[in-house]
């Protein structure tokens, strides 16, 4: 049985090949990753260097837009689960650079489709996000309500692939499984991401920029309960053409965030007060009832400890960057 990871490399997608490592099993791990610039690629080779050398895992450095190569990869390697992570994330970056979203989200996510769609793929988690979810939506966001337009080109192709993932399924049968992520966090988290951009700001003594006045609140998840849930998506009876959240339903403000932060450092943070962002969500909360029922899923991480793990890291790797 070989699973293929795509965006290995990255920070949900090199946590869940050592996840998938430490689980029983013999079957080989396909690690799928382009190590594009969106953030320094050193990084992501520090992330694979983690289990490369492992035998069950096959390291291939390539685009998934890229469909012959993908048709190919399927069948050379015996694919029958998939556990597409790869993509642009970033709500602000997408203003900014939208095309590279719709390229890497959407034409990727549907050529990574086409190509399950004629092999025995037993499986496909698709991860989407909690920005699909648009501003009008009641809170706590329930998967199969309206979802709304979404404030940013991000959340856009995240909508659009998870209608590719659907249509994947009615059409053609490909065993798609939405997985909606809530602002991940943990050690290895992207740089661009907020605690860690505050984390740095407090170490070295630099301005954070607050936009808006700090109650913005986002229900941040810890990485190792992110795992534990696609883990049970892999294999769970009654997911396929679901939409299912993985959060915390435990938003915490950005206010709340900086000061769990400074605790850790034991040192004030400098705020720099910026007016408020049109794309921001005020509030993002997940419901959990579906994925508690279908996948068992309860988050374990409280935030203060997700914290704290997230500074250990975080203090322990900086001699070595
Ligand atoms: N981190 C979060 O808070 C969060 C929240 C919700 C959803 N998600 C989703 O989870 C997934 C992983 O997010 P992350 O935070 O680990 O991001 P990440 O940027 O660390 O990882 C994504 C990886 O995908 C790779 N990639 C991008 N385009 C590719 C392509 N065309 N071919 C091959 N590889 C490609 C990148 O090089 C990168 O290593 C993304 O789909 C993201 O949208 C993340």
């Amino acid at each position: 049985m070989t699973v293929l990871v795509t965006g290995g490399a990255g920070f949900i997608g090199s946590h869940f090949i050592e996840r998938l490592l430490a689980e029983p099993g013999d079957g080989k791990i396909v690690c799928l990753d382009n190590f594009n610039h969106y953030y320094n690629p050193a990084l992501k080779r520090a992330n694979v260097a983690r289990f490369s050398r492992n035998p069950r895992v096959i390291v291939v450095e390539r685009s998934f837009c890229d469909v012959h190569a993908m048709r190919h990869l399927f069948d050379l390697h015996g694919v029958r689960q998939v556990v597409h992570l790869g993509g642009y994330a970033g709500v602000r970056a997408s203003m900014v650079a939208p095309l590279e979203y719709e390229e890497s989200n959407v034409r990727g996510t549907l050529t990574l489709l086409e190509a399950a769609r004629t092999s025995p793929v037993e499986r496909f988690l698709l991860v989407s996000s909690s920005t699909v979810y648009g501003p009008d939506v009641a809170v706590p966001f329930q998967e199969d309500t309206v979802l709304g337009t979404p404030l940013s080109p991000y959340g856009a192709s995240k909508q659009a692939a998870e209608l590719l993932g659907e249509m994947s399924y009615r059409q053609h049968g490909v065993p798609v499984v939405r997985l909606r992520p809530f602002s991940v966090y943990g050690p290895r988290m992207r740089p661009d991401l907020a605690l860690h951009i505050f984390a740095t700001a407090i170490d070295e003594g630099r301005p954070i920029a607050l936009f808006g006045d700090g109650s913005v609140a986002r229900d941040l998840t810890h990485i190792s309960d992110i795992c534990t849930g696609l883990l049970a998506a892999l294999s769970a009876d009654g997911v396929v053409n679901q939409a299912i959240n993985l959060g915390h339903h435990a938003p915490v403000e950005v206010r709340q965030l900086i000061a769990l932060v400074e605790q850790e450092f034991g040192r004030k943070a400098i705020v720099d007060q910026q007016p408020g962002l049109a794309i921001d969500m005020p509030v993002t909360c997940a419901d959990l009832s579906k994925a508690e029922r279908l996948l068992g899923y309860r988050p374990q991480v409280a935030i203060a400890d997700g914290v704290r793990d997230f500074v250990a890291w975080f203090r322990q790797q900086k001699p070595a960057s």
